[in-house]
């Protein structure tokens, strides 16, 4: 439990991380009171899981992790919930196949909220009555869990959504947001060194951020923004879904097999998108988003770039504030850079050249949990920087997501990088 903070250390057994706690759990909620109980059921592709799954499973990550095994004669809300709300954690038992979970009308939506209460109520009361720092560490931890699927939760319901001829809103509140002219795109130029990447500050980090280690850099610019969509519009113009010397020979093959040939939401003739908040006029000033790494990848090539490597990407962005359009922003959906905004954080999670793999001397972390990350580094690619609907205090320069090359249902967008 290294790797997960002293933050929690300061919190633990007081009113802080109760208080955060319930902020959390509450904020889960907020985000889906625009849904009718028929949509939480929903799941249109083995990546998506039905809203009503995200808000059982990541009770049952505290059920699981924290009072089965820290809560003295905790009783489970329900025995069958082990079974139907594991994700991937094998070595905690046998879990209900992932493509399946949209057959699972029941338990009820209604029995899903009070499981949730029930686990609250008692996870409140081990904070009261128990200090001990581990206990701290695994609801801290279970609350950067939460918040990931907070942001899965919107993008499952996008995709869910956008499957439905009638195009709806997944909440009607949401404005469109205002159009602007991002700033001229440009390289910035960054020295070859020898550099340390990953985590080892006091704050919270997830495992697979550590250990910090040393990585040589070459000479090498970095895009001053994201791609935007008039950008991305300009290689399809071009032919670029034609041209197979543009692509990665799998990303060719997807090209044909799936018949891509603009990014995921964007209407036939490529004027309008599907949104959060409904198919919207496109921006094209927008960043791009919805695009695969293949995309992206061959749109670098197209663009006479690259992706940047993870540590290309992470030393760039250490040096500007954690700000930029997340999910407080309320737009659920990326905007125009601001003049003299870089767009490192928020608007669309980034593909880096980087494979996503262990650090070296990496650890995971001890027992079950173990799982929640190393077990997935093997052919999946790091994505950096958080999205729109990513918790404005849920990213950092060191943390790593991680998608297969061929995702698109998330806000996965590009930005460029170039030998010197
Ligand atoms: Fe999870």
């Amino acid at each position: 439990m290294t790797s997960i903070s002293q933050t929690a250390e300061r919190h633990m057994g007081d009113a802080p991380l109760a208080g955060r706690f319930a902020e959390v759990r509450a904020r889960t909620l907020a985000l889906c009171a625009g849904l009718e109980p028929e949509d939480y059921v929903v799941q249109s592709m083995p990546d998506v899981s039905p809203a009503k799954w995200h808000l059982a499973h990541t009770t049952w990550f505290f059920e699981h992790f924290v009072l089965e095994q820290h809560r003295e004669g905790y009783r489970c809300f329900d025995g069958a919930y082990h079974h139907l709300f594991n994700s991937y954690y094998y070595s905690a038992g046998q879990m209900f196949p992932r493509p399946r979970r949209g057959l699972l009308s029941r338990p009820l939506v209604k029995e899903i909220r009070r499981y949730r209460d029930h686990v609250d109520e008692e996870v409140q009361r081990l904070l009261q009555q128990n200090g001990e720092p581990e206990i701290g560490q695994l609801v801290t931890l279970g609350l950067h869990h939460e918040q990931q699927h907070q942001e899965l939760m919107l993008t499952d319901i996008k995709h869910v959504f956008s499957c439905n001829p009638l195009l709806p809103a997944v909440n009607d509140s949401l404005r469109s947001p205002p159009r602007g002219h991002p700033p001229e795109h440009h390289f910035i130029p960054r020295p070859g060194a020898v550099v340390e990447i990953g985590a080892a500050g006091a704050g919270f980090c997830f495992d697979n951020e550590t250990p910090r280690h040393r990585t040589l850099l070459r000479d090498h610019g970095i895009g001053s923004r994201l791609i935007t969509n008039g950008e991305f519009l300009e290689f399809i113009r071009a032919g670029g879904y034609a041209e197979p010397g543009l692509w990665l020979s799998d990303g060719w093959a997807a090209v044909q097999k799936r018949g891509w040939n603009r990014p995921l939401y964007w209407s036939d003739d490529c004027t309008r998108e599907f949104t959060l908040g409904g198919e919207r006029e496109l921006d094209r000033g927008a960043p791009v988003v919805h695009v695969s790494y293949y995309e992206a990848d061959a749109y670098a090539r197209w663009a006479g770039a690259r992706l940047p490597t993870e540590a290309e990407w992470e030393v760039a962005a250490r040096d500007v504030p954690i700000e930029g359009n997340l999910a407080n922003a309320a737009w659920w959906h990326p905007v125009a850079a601001p003049e003299a905004g870089s767009q490192f954080f928020g608007d669309a999670w980034e593909w880096t050249a980087s494979p996503y793999a262990a650090y070296p001397g990496f650890k995971p972390l001890a027992g079950s949990l173990g799982e929640y990350n190393g077990e997935f580094m093997c052919n999946q690619l790091s994505v950096r920087g958080g999205s729109c609907v990513t918790a404005d205090d849920h990213i950092r320069a060191t943390y790593r997501s991680f998608f297969y090359p061929d995702a698109r249902w998330q806000f996965l967008g590009i930005r460029l990088a170039r030998d010197a």
